[in-house]
């Protein structure tokens, strides 16, 4: 029997939360990532920008022979979706329908705060896809959260500190009836220790990156061409990034959650 072979693209690193969320939801299947390391940050780029690298790192997963993509970044997913989807050829999976259909089951008073990059939350997209389905929004971007979290800050003073005056602002202005918090970017679920000691009790943490592994796994399972391989079979990684090897190694097991072996240098023409 063969196994889905599934490509995972994002701008760096932490994209290797949401490869973390598939494997626990699919273990028996093949990982092919695009971390574009050389280029990161995505989440203060143009629109046009993160398209055009989003879709020469799609169209490299599709010939490194991925059957279907996901699109972990959020900020390629809320800028860029519908060009990957017009240049690829395999399913297109993003990061923010997900996300927004997870926050509207799991919202009571159908008052939600979402955060993410400057990009991300200038592009409204989560808030159209919040809106959508029926949700009042509250978008909040959260610059500073990215560089914290590849400093390896998760859990330091000042990262709380930054934390707290981002979610105040956030959860202020009518939105003291919120109920979930709607995590908008790859890096934040190494936060949701710390953003769970903040915000109240009764607020939800929902986080796009598992979100999406449930709408993947439910996907092939469904999909007769990318059956699940037997119950022993290993999960399959393969690392594809655009900048120093060595750094990827380094820091992608923090977001990743264990060791990083097969990781490649590739250059991608524009
Ligand atoms: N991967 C990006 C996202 O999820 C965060 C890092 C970046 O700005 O490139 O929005």
């Amino acid at each position: 029997m063969t196994r889905p072979t599934l490509g995972v693209f994002d701008s760096g690193f932490g994209g290797l939360t949401v490869v973390k969320a598939l494997v626990e939801a699919m273990p028996r299947a093949d990982y092919i990532y695009f971390g574009d390391t050389a280029r990161l940050p995505y989440g203060s780029k143009s629109a046009q920008t993160v398209a055009k690298y989003a879709v020469s790192a799609a169209r490299f997963l599709e010939q490194q022979g991925a059957q279907l993509l996901v699109i972990a970044c959020n900020t390629a997913t809320a800028l860029a979706l519908p060009e990957i989807t017009g240049a690829a050829s395999v399913p297109v999976i993003g990061v923010v329908e997900p996300g927004a259909e997870s926050a509207a089951r799991r919202s009571g008073t159908k008052h939600v705060v979402v955060i993410g990059t400057e990009a991300t939350i200038s592009s409204h997209a989560y808030r159209h896809a919040l809106e959508s389905r029926g949700l009042c929004v509250k978008e909040k971007a959260c610059p500073l959260l990215v560089p914290l979290v590849e400093e390896g800050w998760v859990d330091h003073a000042v990262t709380e500190q930054v934390s707290r005056i981002y979610l105040e602002e956030a959860f202020a202005d009518g939105f003291h009836s919120a109920d979930v918090l709607l995590l908008g970017c790859t890096h934040y679920p190494l936060l949701k220790p710390l953003l769970r000691m903040i915000v109240p009790a009764e607020v939800g943490i929902v986080d796009s990156a598992e979100s999406t592994a449930r709408v993947v796994s439910e996907l092939l399972q469904h999909s007769p061409d990318t059956p699940l391989a037997p119950e022993k079979a290993e999960t399959g990684f393969k690392f594809f990034v655009t900048d120093s090897v060595e750094k990827f190694r380094r820091l992608g097991p923090r977001f990743l959650g264990h060791a990083i072996k097969d990781v490649q240098h590739v250059d991608l023409r524009e």
